[in-house]
């Protein structure tokens, strides 16, 4: 009894004396692995931006990198809507990614509004999608979309249209389109004007891992043909992010499924890129090197 009672109130004094748990003492922005680490873990607290990993990994890096070369604004697109779970999603994180980072971020969803169009040739992987899967109920997702764009249409007519507009920057492209036809077409948005790109552009692929997918058709082919075809533009896997994000996530497939489009003949492409020596804006609205 006696050694029941010694026990409880040993316990009881730990408890009593014990620290609560601090909270994360917050990293300083500096467009690292550890502040895109600790901005991801916080995004993915949330109900609505936590559900598409990729879409926040892909923003956070491409508005750290816009705020470090200067941007005050960068867009991310999502090709490949449907229902529309993942803009609703990628809106959150562009909200919270705006917070965050100061930089504003302008969303775009590109779809044909009523599903797949039909596969033309074994390179849209006709045994795997069919005309009209996927399709979108218009006015549902708009009513859900606080700040999006909805781009409808063919996406061979829709970004030939969209090149022709005003747009920040592009940092962060997903393309989610299962067909090799609109992939290729959705990589063209690479071949805007440079101003309206940033020099390195995180593109997530969502149909290029497990059964079927391969080099030859797909979204795969429409990557090795956009660099078969650029040589001064190259998308290429991003070797051993596992490592870079943080430990917990490491298992995740996603991480494959990124890739960073290089645009190596952007006027900004050798522009140092960490926040230790970023550029300022002076007053008299010119950009200078901060020590
Ligand atoms: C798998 S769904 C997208 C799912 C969505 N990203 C999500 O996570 O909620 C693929 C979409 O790509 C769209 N799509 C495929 N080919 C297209 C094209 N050529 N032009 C426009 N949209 C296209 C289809 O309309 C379809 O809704």
């Amino acid at each position: 009894m006696k050694r029941m009672v010694k026990r409880l109130l040993v316990g009881t004094k730990r408890w009593l004396t014990e620290e609560p748990p601090q909270p994360e003492k917050p990293i300083p922005f500096d467009n690292s692995y550890e502040w895109i680490g600790q901005a991801f873990r916080q995004i993915l607290a949330d109900p609505v931006g936590g559900r598409y990993r990729s879409y926040a990994w892909g923003v956070l890096q491409g508005a750290s990198l816009a705020k470090v070369l200067g941007h005050r604004s960068i867009s991310v697109v999502e090709f490949g809507v449907a229902g529309g779970s993942g803009l609703v999603s990628l809106e959150r994180i562009a909200e919270l990614g705006e917070q965050k980072t100061a930089v504003g971020i302008d969303v775009y969803g590109f779809d044909t509004g009523k599903g797949l169009p039909k596969p033309k040739d074994h390179r849209d992987v006709p045994y795997m999608w069919e005309e009209g899967d996927f399709s979108m109920d218009e006015a549902a997702l708009r009513s859900r979309l606080k700040q999006a764009q909805l781009k409808l249409g063919l996406i061979e007519q829709t970004v030939p249209e969209f090149l022709r507009t005003d747009f920040a920057p592009v940092a962060f492209i997903s393309i989610d389109v299962d067909l090799y036809s609109a992939a290729k077409q959705a990589l063209t948005l690479l071949d805007a004007d440079q101003t309206k790109l940033l020099p390195r552009v995180f593109c997530y692929f969502d149909d290029i891992m497990g059964y079927g997918y391969n080099d030859f058709t797909g979204e795969w082919l429409a990557i090795h043909e956009f660099n078969a075809e650029h040589t001064m533009h190259k998308l290429s896997p991003i070797y051993g992010l596992k490592w870079f994000v943080p430990q917990e996530f490491s298992n995740d497939r996603w991480i494959e499924m990124l890739q960073l489009a290089h645009l190596f003949d952007h006027p900004s492409y050798g522009m140092i890129d960490h926040a230790h020596h970023h550029p300022v804006l002076d007053v008299d609205g010119r950009w200078r090197w901060q020590d």
